[in-house]
């Protein structure tokens, strides 16, 4: 594995460049990430480009011994490309035009945009594509962030109608798929369909199912295009995207079906803060992350790249600026999150930043080195985790022990249409891992599609579409399944299967679910050493009960080796599921301590200890 940094030479001064390559490559430091917001500098003035400050930059950090990773400028098209075409910035759901003066101010379907971001790719690409030290490219930036993939302008309605048409062929046929006869939504052409944003109440699911597809389409048409201009002008470099963390807005399995390596940004104190985790375990992880954030997603983009190969672009180094609370990293989390990454096979780490900057947005962002070039704490971990990586070698491939069914569309869906406050096929999947990892069991998140030969055991957390590969595979498949709630209960229109869910899994669960029902906070079912809420389907059918409550209630079905979990995965209750599932499945069910984590590949078992105390190591002989 490599390390690298996030490096925005326009930010300072030339003369200060040299000094920055050396100390980067001091750190241990091998690859650098440059040019991703730096339009308005390569291009001033429409068509005037100004190539010289990046020719030196790329001369100087190249001549350092750093592979460049170029990044295409699309994020932050400058005002005068906006002056231009006043329409291409996306509208937001409420119609409104999201303004100028900050980043991805872009609407992916707006054509003029299209060309501009085209055209500015192939003039970086035409420079330097061929430089002997640019070893990749990125493309954009976290397609998506400030939540900018879906747009409400007369762009991507325009764009979204002929989406339609290609797609259901007549408008007869979309309007008998969405079942638009109810309210007297039927269209008479493609033509008068609008976007599903400014309805009075909710709009159909259906609707909303495809704009969300269509949105995502846009997305990854948007990169490939900048891909082929790559590809062409720049072969043999990897071309990769820097993804987010809790972040679904487009399918991100069809993206890395054009990259080479998929990349995603690591903020473990960020997304703790801000996402739906406890207020015990924001306080209790304040300073070192929820032991799962990383990894979950370090598997998750696993499973979605080609061939398997990705990174983490983005490595937080110390306190951000975007999360209510922005606390420091304890001491050794930087160098822990670094080598955790390797653990799970990324191919390069690279800090973001290099030199927290004084002024504008991010001017509370940490990087490696103060705004006055003294090192922050993060120097100093970097080249420890350089150190470590170098002793340990190759750490070996990683040994396959469960697979964790997880689609974009189903989290769409769950969102459409949450039918419990909190129900989200994302945050199933998630504390499905954490069940999983708590047991020290390995965990590749896969694609529905993927083979699953080689698993002890499959989870698939909640799945409300299901492709006929997938009952195929899951019939085949002679481990441990655990099926989750709502899976297989919508057809790709949103449509209730017409014998019910879970529709092509039906013979494999032995029966059939009669009716679903979600519970707020508080009504639960309690059984022995377990809670189980927030979700409950009623089975009928031949599997037997395998975990009843006190009242009688069964949670859990088993029809041989496969269980229905009927109640929301969340909790004592998934972990008394999975810990039954990986007992049969021949695991020894031993939980690790609840800030513990280990990580088995073919040459080494790494235990990764997120305490916020010092925990002290026996070594046993
Ligand atoms: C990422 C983004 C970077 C920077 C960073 C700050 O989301 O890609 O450009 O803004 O966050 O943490």
């Amino acid at each position: 594995m490599e390390l690298g940094v996030c490096y925005y030479p326009e930010h300072w001064p030339e003369q200060r460049w040299a000094e920055d390559a050396r100390l980067m490559r001091e750190t241990g430091l091998t690859r650098v990430r440059i040019g991703e917001f730096a339009w308005s500098r390569i291009e001033p003035e429409p068509g005037q480009f100004d190539w010289g400050w990046l020719d030196r930059a790329v001369d100087t950090l190249h001549a350092a011994g750093l592979g460049i990773i170029m990044g295409t400028p699309t994020a932050t098209p400058p005002k005068w490309v906006v002056d231009r075409m006043p329409d291409m910035v996306a509208l937001d759901r409420d119609g409104r035009p999201r303004g100028f003066g900050s980043r991805r101010h872009y609407c992916f379907s707006h054509a003029g945009y299209r060309a501009e971001a085209v055209r500015i790719t192939r003039a970086v690409a035409e420079r330097y594509g061929r430089h002997p030290g640019v070893v990749a490219w990125q493309t954009d930036n976290e397609y998506g962030c400030h939540d900018t993939v879906q747009s409400f302008s007369p762009a991507a309605r325009d764009a979204f109608r002929q989406w339609l048409a290609a797609r259901y062929g007549t408008v007869a046929a979309l309007n008998a798929a969405w079942g638009n006869v109810f309210w007297s939504m039927e269209y008479r052409s493609f033509d008068a369909i609008e976007l599903p944003n400014l309805t009075v109440t909710e709009a159909n699911p259906a609707h909303w199912l495809a704009f969300r597809r269509f949105s995502s389409d846009q997305v990854i048409a948007c990169n490939r295009a900048q891909v082929e201009v790559l590809r062409e002008l720049s072969p043999g470099r990897d071309v990769t995207h820097n993804a987010m963390g809790f972040y679904t807005g487009y399918d991100h399995h069809d993206l890395a079906a054009d990259l080479d390596v998929l990349g995603w940004d690591s903020y473990p104190l960020g997304f703790l803060e801000m996402f739906r985790f406890s207020d015990a375990d924001k306080v209790r992880f304040a300073r070192s992350g929820h032991p799962d954030i990383a990894a979950f997603h370090h598997d998750l983009y696993r499973g979605r790249a080609k061939s398997g190969r990705w990174s983490v672009l983005e490595q937080q180094p110390g306190p951000v600026n975007w999360a209510r609370h922005n606390p420091a990293p304890l001491p050794g989390m930087v160098r822990l999150w670094t080598l955790e990454a390797m653990a799970h096979g990324a191919e390069l780490v690279s800090y973001f930043r290099w030199r927290q900057f004084p002024q504008a947005q991010e001017q509370m962002h940490a990087g490696l080195l103060r705004p006055d070039a003294t090192p922050a704490p993060a120097l100093a971990e970097a080249r420890a985790a350089a150190d470590d990586i170098a002793a340990l070698g190759e750490v070996g491939e990683s040994v396959k022990q469960a697979a964790l069914v997880f689609s974009y569309p189903a989290e769409w869906m769950t969102q459409i249409q949450p039918q419990g406050a909190g129900c989200s096929a994302l945050w199933a999947a998630f504390h499905c891992y954490s069940a999983l990892r708590r047991l020290g069991i390995n965990v590749d998140v896969v694609h529905p599609d993927a083979p699953l030969d080689g698993y002890a055991l499959v989870v698939v957390p909640c799945l409300p579409i299901v492709s006929d590969t997938l009952a195929a595979n899951l019939t085949a498949f002679a481990g441990q399944v655990v099926i989750g709630p709502r899976t297989g209960s919508r057809d790709e229109d949103f449509a209730i299967p017409p014998h019910l869910a879970p529709g092509k899994l039906t013979e494999l669960i032995g029966g059939r679910i009669t009716l679903s029902e979600s519970w707020r906070p508080g009504v639960v079912a309690t059984g022995e050493g377990w809670q189980a809420g927030g979700w409950f389907d009623h089975y009928e059918g031949t599997a037997e009960p395998d975990m009843t409550a006190y009242d009688g209630r069964v949670t859990c079905w088993k029809h041989g080796r496969v269980r229905y979990a009927a109640c929301w995965p969340e909790g004592s209750y998934i972990d008394e599921v999975i810990a039954r599932t990986a007992h049969d499945a021949g695991f020894a069910v031993v939980p690790l301590p609840d800030h513990q984590r280990v990580r088995t590949t073919a040459r080494y078992r790494f235990t990764f200890d997120y305490a916020d105390a010092t925990v002290t190591w026996e070594k046993r002989t």
